[in-house]
């Protein structure tokens, strides 16, 4: 059994019910759309937004027919993300196979992003959630602000820790952050209680961020994902900021020229990322990942100890120690 699976113990019925629910909700009458959405349904991700919805609701007071809908909704909104993301990324592959836009185009890729957030808005409509609905939109929203601000610095070629902590939060945390207040919202509609849990799955969001950021640095990619591509596209994380932060000018000088001029170039792209590795950029961000991961069990300790509490804890976890 993985480590996710034993995790999802508690709400193990619960998921495969939300299974059915999401492959339904990307039905349509347009053949190339069913071949399309068919070909994700078949490389489905980790799911792990949905498993931190039910087990959130579970500690938060209780699963009901509204937990079903958040997690379909927020897995709808996570998979538009990641098929705009390859667009906007100019990244050839994805869970371990090629993206959207390299086996149907970019055009392709556009319009099943909107498709898939237009079902979740209808679900989220038809079922009159309209909470669960503005919970998610915030998020959304971030998430598209925080690829702009990342989009602007890394044309500029300037940012630093606080601007990257900014732009994670909003491109990452803010839907962490939704999937966890959706999942108390749905158990009791306690506003308190939600904007715990929201802050809960922001800490949450964070680390996961800066872990998938580290995969970057790895040598060989082991998450389906191309390795250096975030260097590539000039985008500057914190393995890279510490560096940056931490060496002598000239240095800095030349490593910010290897980007601006030869970031297309697989050699050089190397030499930035043992740069990064030489000065504890992996390190420094490794502590600061479990900064947050430590944030995160704090909050969940202020919660009776039960079933999904352990498995909540064990999720914060695996977030860090991940192999992909
Ligand atoms: C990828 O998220 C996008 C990021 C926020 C880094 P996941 O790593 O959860 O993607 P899947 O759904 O498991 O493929
Ligand atoms: C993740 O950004 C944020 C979203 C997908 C919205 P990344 O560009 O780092 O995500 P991956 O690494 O491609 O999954
Ligand atoms: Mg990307
Ligand atoms: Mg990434």
């Amino acid at each position: 059994m993985s480590h996710l699976e034993a995790i999802r113990k508690p709400v193990n019925n619960e998921v495969l019910t939300f299974e059915k629910h999401f492959r339904d909700a990307m039905k349509s009458k347009i053949p190339l759309l069913n071949i399309v959405t068919n070909y994700l349904l078949r490389r489905k991700g980790k799911q792990i937004r949905p498993l931190f919805v039910f087990l959130t609701a579970g500690l938060a007071g209780g699963i009901t027919e509204s937990t079903y809908n958040a997690a379909s909704l927020i897995e709808l909104l996570h998979t538009a993300s990641l098929v705009h993301d390859d667009v906007v990324d100019e990244s050839f592959e994805r869970r371990g196979f090629f993206s959207i836009n390299s086996l149907w185009k970019s055009k392709v890729s556009v319009l099943l992003g909107d498709y898939l957030l237009a079902k979740g808005l209808l679900l989220s409509v038809e079922q009159e959630e309209h909470e669960l609905l503005r919970l998610v939109s915030v998020a959304v929203k971030d998430m598209s602000e925080g690829e702009l601000l990342q989009m602007q610095k890394s044309r500029k070629l300037n940012i630093n820790k606080e601007e990257y902590l900014n732009i994670i939060r909003m491109k990452t945390a803010s839907l962490l952050a939704a999937c966890a207040a959706c999942g108390a919202w749905s158990s009791g509609k306690d506003p308190d209680l939600t904007e715990k849990f929201r802050l809960f799955g922001e800490k949450v969001g964070m680390a996961f961020q800066i872990k998938d950021d580290l995969f970057d640095y790895q040598k060989k990619s082991l998450t389906g994902k191309p390795a250096g591509n975030d260097i590539k596209e000039k985008k500057f994380t914190l393995p890279l900021i510490y560096a940056l932060e931490n060496c002598k000018n000239s240095e800095r000088r030349h490593i910010i020229r290897t980007i601006r001029n030869h970031n297309n170039n697989t050699r050089k792209v190397q030499e930035v990322i043992e740069f990064a590795t030489n000065n504890n950029g992996l390190e420094y961000s490794e502590g600061q990942m479990i900064k947050y991961k430590n944030e995160a069990l704090e909050i969940l300790a202020q919660f009776p100890e039960n079933e999904y509490n352990i498995a909540l804890r064990e999720l914060v976890n695996y977030v860090v120690d991940r192999k992909k």
